[in-house]
């Protein structure tokens, strides 16, 4: 499994500009990798800033200070696990994450109490598409809306595992499910499947076949396991956990009625306690995650 590259250039700008750095500001930037965005992050803070950069790769963190000290750029590296912070030069006025996340710690929200926190997002469900936040931080809340699409990699802690046996879950019985068997795959498309990650934290899920033929939809989530048995002229069936495939089904059911809505439509309100997902406004309906 690859654990770390540097990113595409346009990319790096994307989420530089999402992180909106500004001259004298100081930055804590997480997973250093090659040390190239801790370079130039340290161009954009300027003389007065600060820019402290973590790694948890003893080997990556030795050779980017190495490189970083032998071009004469004035980063600290600090070698360790960037999910705790670096609370020595805290607090910062941004902090920019450059590995995916899907739960953010709250360190981050104490070190970064009034800021932005700029982060690649992403849920069990999600895989490898992830969406970049910038979260701006008032009072250790931080609030902000998913943007572009982006694939990291993982922090390791925060990597998924393997998907493991199935077990044996029963009969399969006929199900009474608010979804057509037409509306069962669907959400799990690259647009819908964020939103499903959102709206079903921890789900993850394998899926039979394609076109129309009967096919098999299996979900995992915190333990349960259960799948859904469906396709044009098949009655649709379910095994295992009933509450699991009613979850799916409900928010299957939530995503066509609010028209298959766009990730960009959906944001993130994170506090020291509880981190919440929102559909259209910080206001408006949301789910704890
Ligand atoms: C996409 S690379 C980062 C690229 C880097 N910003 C650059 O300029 O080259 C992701 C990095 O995050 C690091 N990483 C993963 N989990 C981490 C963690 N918990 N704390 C700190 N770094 C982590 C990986 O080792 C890897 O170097």
């Amino acid at each position: 499994m690859p654990t770390c590259s540097a990113s595409l250039p346009s990319l790096v700008k994307l989420m530089l500009d999402a992180t909106d750095v500004r001259d004298g500001q100081r930055v804590l930037e997480i997973g250093t990798g090659t040390g190239v965005t801790a370079a130039l992050l340290r161009d954009r803070v300027g003389v007065n800033g600060r820019v402290v950069t973590v790694e948890v790769d003893p080997g990556l963190s030795a050779s980017a200070q190495a490189r970083l000290e032998a071009a004469g750029i004035d980063a600290t590296v600090v070698c360790g696990d960037g999910l705790v912070g670096w609370g020595t030069d805290a607090p910062y006025d941004r902090i920019h994450v450059t590995c995916g996340i899907r739960r953010i710690p709250p360190p981050w929200l104490r070190q970064c109490p009034d800021g932005i926190i700029m982060l690649p997002w992403g849920t069990a469900l999600s895989g490898e598409r992830d969406r970049v936040v910038a979260l701006r931080v008032r009072d250790g809340v931080g609030v902000g809306r998913f943007g572009a699409e982006v694939s990291f990699m993982k922090a390791r802690s925060q990597r998924l595992g393997s998907w493991g046996d199935w077990p044996d879950n029963g009969d399969t019985v006929e199900a009474d499910l608010p979804v057509r068997w037409d509306e069962i795959e669907s959400p799990l498309e690259p647009f819908g499947g964020f939103a499903m990650g959102l709206l079903l934290p921890g789900l993850t899920y394998r899926l039979s076949g394609g076109g129309a033929e009967e096919r098999v939809l299996w979900l995992k989530r915190e333990g349960a396991h259960a799948s859904i048995g469906f396709g044009d002229g098949h009655k649709t069936t379910v095994e295992g956990d009933t509450r699991l495939s009613r979850d799916y089904a409900q928010a299957a059911r939530w995503w066509h009625d609010r028209g298959r809505p766009h990730p960009e439509r959906f944001g993130l309100t994170v506090g020291e306690n509880e981190q919440r997902a929102w559909f259209d406004h910080p206001d408006g309906e949301s789910w704890a995650l």
